[in-house]
């Protein structure tokens, strides 16, 4: 199959690559990415990118129908990702993950491509007391990020009304794990960082919100299926949760794993704190029935373990990491600084 994999110089990218290539030699990849990122690599033992038969750099804005018409299959992973960034460039974060998002959808059906997933995200369901959120489920985003994630399955949605192409939105569980571009602004990926550093964790919460987690090797594990799915299975259109019932934790327990992984780490957790509004828990039961030969399979503890490991190789001891170039926002604030990026997240160079 060829493949086109945007965002591929990005926290998952690598590890989807891998994934991809190595359960089928024959697949081709392309990667297009803007290449934000492309430096902040984490001791890998040689590039990522070797996974992948092409690279692009070119920005998901300029990409034209032409172009799309040698894929198969398009894997759009390139975004503006995560709520911090989607905060700082809120009218960015709309034109490229949603009005950028459907538009490359639209190319790609006009192109004659035959499958698109897309990378949706968990946190649409925002703050949801009560049971784990279904499909069905009313949506509450709450931030930019989510916002644009709602947007964008909106349009693929009505575009499967007029068009032939298999579309699978997979609103994946926040990410977790290794990566040879690996990211600590996410809750486990922080907490083992932290613990590994100053042998603490300092949980701004009282412990108790949700949030269901999945490692990246997990979430190329899901793309895999739906870049294979039949429309027999899900439907032409499929809006899809990816993760694991039992994978939902709450943050109190995510702390005590890395504790247990990191013997003698320090747990402090806000008992005074204000509830937060970013609690959920989700249920994955449509996922395990669609793909249950795509189930998740890395647990927390082994992710943690990987992390650690990881951290291990990069010789890490920065305390004040979250300043680093493994926050996303740090490194788009210092491209922005130093006069390489503008604000509408394009290069000057
Ligand atoms: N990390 C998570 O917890 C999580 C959870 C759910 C969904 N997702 C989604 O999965 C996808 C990948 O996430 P990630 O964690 O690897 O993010 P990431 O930020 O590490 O990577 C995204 C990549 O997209 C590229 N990009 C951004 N704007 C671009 C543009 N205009 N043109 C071309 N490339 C551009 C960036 O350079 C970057 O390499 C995103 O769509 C994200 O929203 C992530």
């Amino acid at each position: 199959m060829k493949i086109l994999i945007t965002g591929n110089l990005g926290y998952i990218g690598p590890v989807v690559s891998k994934y991809l290539k190595n359960v089928n030699k024959s697949n081709h990849l392309t990667g297009l990415d803007n290449a934000f990122f492309a430096h902040c690599l984490t001791a890998p033992l040689f590039s990522p990118e070797a996974y992948v038969d092409v690279q692009y750099k070119m920005d998901v804005r300029q990409v034209d129908e032409p172009f799309l018409q040698q894929f198969d299959a398009i894997v759009h992973l390139a975004a503006v990702s995560n709520d911090p960034m989607g905060n700082k460039f809120e009218r960015v974060t709309d034109e490229i993950n949603h009005l950028a998002s459907v538009l490359l959808a639209q190319k790609a059906a006009a192109a004659g491509v035959k499958t698109f997933v897309f990378a949706s995200s968990c946190s649409i369901y925002g703050f949801a007391d009560g049971g784990p959120r279904k499909e069905t489920d009313p949506l509450n985003p709450l931030t930019a990020y989510a916002k644009s994630k709602v947007a964008t399955e909106n349009g693929l949605a009505s575009l499967s009304g007029t068009s032939d192409m298999t579309i699978t939105a997979l609103r994946f569980s926040t990410a977790c794990g290794m990566s040879d571009r690996l990211r600590l602004d996410l809750v486990l990926n922080d907490f083992v960082a932290s613990a590994f550093s100053s042998g603490k964790i300092t949980v701004l919460s009282d412990g108790s919100p949700w949030r269901p987690l999945i490692d990246v090797k997990d979430m190329a594990r899901a793309i895999e299926w739906a870049l294979t799915r039949k429309k027999e299975t899900g439907g032409k259109y499929l809006a899809v949760n990816i993760g694991r019932n039992d994978f939902n934790y709450q943050v109190k327990d995510i702390a005590q794993v890395v504790a247990d992984v990191l013997p003698g780490t320090e747990i402090s957790i806000n008992v005074n704190a204000q509830p937060d509004k970013r609690s959920y828990r989700v249920d994955f039961n449509l996922f395990s029935q669609l793909a249950p030969d795509h189930q998740p399979q890395v647990n927390l503890y082994q992710s943690a373990v990987e992390i650690k490991e990881g951290l291990t190789r990069m010789h890490f001891a920065d305390i004040n990491f979250r300043e680093s170039q493994l926050i996303r926002l740090k490194v788009l604030e210092k491209l922005m600084n130093e006069s390489r990026i503008n604000a509408n997240l394009e290069w000057i160079l």
